[in-house]
């Protein structure tokens, strides 16, 4: 791939299950681009900002077992909001890609396919876009019960039962389904380096 003028920002997100290898996706990603020259900014959602991480921590801590469905949901959309105003707008300005880590697809798939928040889930997330949408978004599919055993110390959401992991595969799969040109789907029960040459054949492919 060589590297090309962009007007805006492509905007790349990694999504997928627990244990499922994306943070090694969303690495190898940034330094691929880089090598070729690119301009990267990688951030993760939620967090990348100093409000997003209080709030990812209070997301993801296990003690916090009385939290509403609601109060989730809300708690992903505000991170996000100041994700979005903070960083992201700027972002696109600046670089030539930008990589999220995770972004408005888990709302879906997590909050409105796994916990039921549905509609409501759909609805409230689009309220908070300002119409952002990913030009790519790969998403890491693995066996759920397989790619739990690989976490050490789970947190709040990854110590949800398995049933709440199932239901986020058949949840990723259906969105493919229906945004096959954005939403692309990887096999993660490989090893890194076969994830790594199917996510390089997919960049290649979308934006050479
Ligand atoms: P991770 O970035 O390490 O995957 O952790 C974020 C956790 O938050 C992960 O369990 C997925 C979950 N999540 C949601 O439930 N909804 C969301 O909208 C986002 C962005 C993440």
């Amino acid at each position: 791939m060589e590297k090309k003028t962009l007007k805006k920002a492509t905007f790349i997100t990694v999504e997928g299950l627990e244990g499922s290898g994306k943070s090694s996706v969303v690495n190898f990603l940034a330094n691929f681009l880089k090598e070729k020259k690119f301009t990267v900014k990688v951030f993760r959602d939620p967090g990348s900002t100093d409000i997003g991480e209080k709030i990812r921590a209070l997301l993801l801590d296990k003690k916090n077992k009385k939290m509403s469905k609601y109060t989730e949901l809300l708690l992903y959309l505000a991170a996000r909001a100041q994700l979005i105003e903070e960083k992201l707008k700027g972002a696109f300005k600046n670089y030539d890609f930008v990589i999220c880590d995770r972004f408005f697809d888990s709302t879906i798939v997590y909050q409105g396919y796994a916990l039921g928040l549905g509609k409501l889930a759909k609805k409230a997330v689009e309220m908070f876009l300002q119409g952002i949408r990913p030009d790519l978004t790969i998403v890491l599919i693995t066996d759920p019960q397989a790619g739990l055993k690989r976490i050490r110390k789970k947190d709040r959401i990854e110590s949800r039962p398995l049933s709440f992991h199932d239901r986020l595969k058949n949840g990723y799969l259906k969105l493919a389904e229906k945004e096959p040109a954005r939403i692309k789907v990887i096999d993660a029960n490989t090893n890194l380096d076969a994830i790594f040459d199917c996510v390089k054949k997919i960049l290649c492919k979308k934006f050479i």
